[in-house]
């Protein structure tokens, strides 16, 4: 049986969808046979993040009204081992898909995979209950900001109303610079105002959303190392956080951090 975990967060803007792909990424990396189920329906931005837009032909609303099965509309991603992609459409009315579609597609797939990440839509209504219904864990991403902690601390009560076994919290869009500053919200104080286990601090990274010409994520840049020890602690239940501040740290590390203030 596979582990559903839906990625979501309240907001929108906070990364979902790039911890998804990311975590779907490095999850297969690993060896796991992994399916990535775009429910943001009306947006289809999974597709879009791993660079497979083009490789569409039916979506889970093909899948839903029964044009094809779910086997055809699962797209492999070449340049990983054994990872999947079901798109999102954005031409469908969703409001006509509920979350018992989302399960029954989850339900038809779950032997032959190992995972499959949910991408969870912002909000807390319609589209956040398909996403969320047919999972057994979530991870609730956040940033550093009151704002996102605050949608996410309501996105964790509402999660208990689900069959949620394990909740768990990624940081994301961390700066190392300004958490040594004291400028930005400490880990410790995000993990103790959110209330669930972290498993993952993931950088500011300009690189995060870049892909080499052969279409792969990038993984010789700073959000790779934190997405590669975020898919461990996943798997395998360690407790390897990256650690955004150690190139802050040093007399060198001094100057780059104010430096980097004042431009
Ligand atoms: N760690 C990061 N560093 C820099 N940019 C990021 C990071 N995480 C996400 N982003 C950018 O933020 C934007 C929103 O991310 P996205 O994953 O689409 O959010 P969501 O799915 O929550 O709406 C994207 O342009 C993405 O590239
Ligand atoms: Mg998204």
């Amino acid at each position: 049986m596979a582990r559903k975990i839906v990625v979501t967060s309240g907001k929108g803007g906070v990364g979902k969808t790039t911890v998804c792909a990311n975590l779907g990424v490095y999850l297969s990396r690993l060896g796991f046979r992994v399916a990535m189920l775009d429910v943001d329906i009306g947006l289809n931005n999974l597709d879009v993040v791993m660079g497979m837009e083009r490789q569409v032909v039916f979506d889970i609303t093909d899948v839903v009204s029964g044009k094809c099965r779910v086997r055809q509309a699962l797209i492999e991603d070449y340049n990983y081992p054994s990872l999947y992609l079901l798109p999102s459409s954005h031409s469908y009315a969703s409001s006509k898909i509920t979350g018992e579609h989302i399960k029954n597609i989850t339900d038809i797939i779950d032997h032959s995979f190992d995972y499959i990440l949910l991408d969870c839509p912002a909000g807390v209504e319609a589209g956040f209950h398909r996403a969320v219904y047919p999972a057994n864990e979530a991870i609730v991403v956040v940033t550093p900001h009151i704002s996102s902690l605050r949608d996410a601390d309501k996105v964790v009560s509402i999660l208990s109303k689900y069959q949620i076994e394990n909740k768990y919290l990624v940081i994301n869009r961390m700066r190392g610079d300004l958490l040594l500053n004291g400028d930005m919200l400490s880990l410790e104080s995000i993990v103790k105002a959110m209330g669930i286990p972290l498993v993952g601090v993931i950088p500011e990274d300009d690189d995060v959303g870049k892909m080499s010409s052969d279409g792969r994520i990038l993984t010789d840049c700073e959000s790779a190392r934190a997405f590669t020890l975020l898919a461990e602690n996943i798997h395998n239940g360690s407790k390897k956080i990256f650690d955004c501040t150690y190139k802050y740290r040093g007399i060198l590390g001094f100057f780059k951090r104010n430096i980097k203030k004042h431009v």
